[in-house]
């Protein structure tokens, strides 16, 4: 008996170069097995939650946008990975909200990704750089980019009943949750606000993050985190010679009387938090992605 060959059923033909394949109608199925999956999700924390979508529908409209994402250069340094880009793009067409808010929009990624729910009639980005934005969205919504911080925009004019917001700005989530709060918003998407390992992970890692809030009751003054990161530097002459710098850049984070305080109002305002299914099993992410990139939906009281 020679190690791992035995029963091993695995074409190991050295001659097929592919990164990575599979055939269209075997990814279909696993698109539509992702939605019931979402569905499930969603019907279980979202009362009174209506099924207005079918899965053939979903499933359709999420492949169009993808290969657009794809065709825009969107799923690469610094969007989202096609496993988020994926179940953005099923739970804005469940939850179908008519108005859309997103801090963080970048290159527009998850723009995109939310851009098939039936009823969205306008979408609002906050982010300081706009020089990186390179999103098509359907004409037919209502886009407007803004520079000013999601804290000073006024929403009154906005319909917030169906409203889904949605933070890929990395900076203090308990901050967000309040301002969330205070101007009405119910449903929130959070990406990168991790635990520890995913905290661990990032440069900007949204502290204090949702883990930490959630758990505050167990924090104590004076708690902390230390962490380090490689920052890479890439350099390329004329696409004919190209190197990369490698420095580490250390971080730290401590628990205070403030921090510990704020995190207590902002677990106050909150209904629930949960964390997306990871859809691991249903697309494959090409990208080298930090070990942890849950997005987690927050319900506000
Ligand atoms: C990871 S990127 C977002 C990726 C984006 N959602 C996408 O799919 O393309 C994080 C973004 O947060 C932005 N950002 C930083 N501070 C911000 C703030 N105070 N408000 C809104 N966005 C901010 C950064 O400029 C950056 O574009």
């Amino acid at each position: 008996m020679s190690a791992f060959s035995d029963y091993d059923l695995v074409n190991r033909n050295p001659l097929k170069k592919k990164i990575f394949s599979i055939n269209d109608d075997f990814q279909n199925r696993l698109i539509k097995l992702s939605f019931e999956r979402i569905f499930l999700f969603l019907k279980d924390i979202i009362p009174d939650f209506k099924l207005e979508i079918s899965s053939d529908e979903c499933a359709r409209n999420f492949k169009k946008s993808f290969a657009a994402a794809k065709a825009q250069n969107l799923i690469s340094y610094g969007g989202i990975p096609e496993k988020n880009y994926l179940a953005l793009s099923i739970i804005s067409q469940l939850l179908n909200p008519s108005l859309y808010v997103e801090s963080g929009f970048f290159k527009g990624s998850s723009l995109l990704a939310v851009s098939d729910a039936k009823n969205l009639k306008h979408i609002i980005g906050f982010d300081p750089i706009h020089s990186e934005y390179k999103a098509k969205l359907p004409i037919d919504i209502k886009l407007t980019l803004l520079k000013t911080d999601f804290s000073k925009y006024n929403f009154e004019d906005e319909n917030l009943t169906s409203s889904l917001v949605y933070f890929d700005d990395h900076i203090n989530t308990a901050e967000r949750i309040l301002q969330a709060s205070d101007k009405g918003f119910k449903n929130l998407i959070f990406d990168d606000s991790c635990g520890l390992m995913g905290t661990a992970e990032r440069i900007y890692p949204s502290l204090p993050s949702l883990f930490f809030i959630d758990n505050v009751n167990k924090l104590i003054e004076g708690d902390k985190i230390e962490w380090s990161k490689d920052r890479e530097k890439k350099f390329n002459f004329f696409n004919f010679f190209s190197f990369s710098l490698k420095k580490k850049k250390y971080f730290s984070f401590q628990f205070d009387k403030t921090t510990i305080d704020l995190c207590k109002k902002a677990r106050e305002r909150i209904s629930a938090i949960h964390k997306i299914p990871d859809l691991n099993d249903y697309i494959y992410t090409e990208r080298q992605m930090p070990n942890d990139i849950t997005q987690h939906l927050v319900t506000l009281k």
